[in-house]
C-alpha cells in the first residue's frame, strides 16, 4: 500500500514562484518526498515523458511548455500516494478543478480558451496516472540511488 508516485513542477509553477505553497501541501498531509531534481527538460525527453501523448494534437503546446524553463521533479511516498497525489492535484483543466485542489486553487484556464488561442493548458504540475506510469516514470526521471529511504516525524504515525 506504500507507494511512490513522480511529480513535476511545470514551468508555470517554477516561473511564479508556487514551487513552496504546492510543496507545503505534500508534506502538511505527511507525503515522503524521496528524491528531487531541478530539470530543463529537453524536446527529446519530453516525447519520452509524454509518450502516451505524442501523436495527440496538442501536443505540440504541450511540448512548447513543458521546455519552456526547468521543471521541479520529485518523488513522493505515501499510503496509496499515486491517487492521494491525482486527488490533491485535481483534473487536467483548470476550469473544471475544485477549490482545494492544486489546479483549482492556482490556476483557472479552461481548454476552449487554450486551443482558441492555439497555446497549451497551463495546469501546473504533473502527477502520475497509475502505479505502471510511476513506475516508467520514477526510472525515466532519477537513477535508483537518487532515490532516498529514510524516516520522518510522520512515520510514527503512519506505520505504528
Ligand atoms: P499530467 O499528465 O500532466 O499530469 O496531466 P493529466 O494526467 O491530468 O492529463 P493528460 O491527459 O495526461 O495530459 C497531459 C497534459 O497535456 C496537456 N493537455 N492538453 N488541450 C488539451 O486538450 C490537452 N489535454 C491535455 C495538459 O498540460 C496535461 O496536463
Ligand atoms: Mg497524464
Amino acid at each position: 500500500m506504500i507507494e511512490r508516485t513522480l511529480v513535476l513542477l511545470k514551468p508555470d509553477a517554477v516561473q511564479r514562484s508556487l514551487m513552496g505553497e504546492v510543496l507545503t501541501r505534500f508534506e502538511r498531509v505527511g507525503l515522503k518526498m524521496v528524491a528531487c531534481r531541478m530539470v530543463w527538460v529537453d524536446k527529446a525527453f519530453s516525447k519520452q515523458h509524454y509518450a502516451e501523448h505524442v501523436s495527440k494534437p496538442f501536443y505540440p503546446g504541450l511540448e512548447s511548455l513543458i521546455t519552456q524553463g526547468p521543471v521541479l521533479a520529485f518523488v513522493l511516498e505515501g499510503v496509496d500516494a499515486i491517487e492521494v497525489v491525482r486527488k490533491m492535484v485535481g483534473p487536467t483543466e483548470p476550469k473544471g478543478a475544485a477549490p482545494g485542489t492544486i489546479r483549482g486553487d492556482f490556476a483557472h484556464v479552461s481548454y476552449a480558451h487554450a486551443d482558441e488561442r492555439k497555446i497549451g493548458i497551463k495546469n501546473l504540475i504533473h502527477a502520475s496516472a497509475n502505479k505502471d506510469d510511476a513506475k516508467k516514470e520514477i526510472a525515466l526521471w532519477f537513477k535508483a540511488d537518487e532515490l532516498h529511504s529514510y524516516k520522518t516525524v510522520h512515520d510514527m504515525h503512519v506505520l505504528e
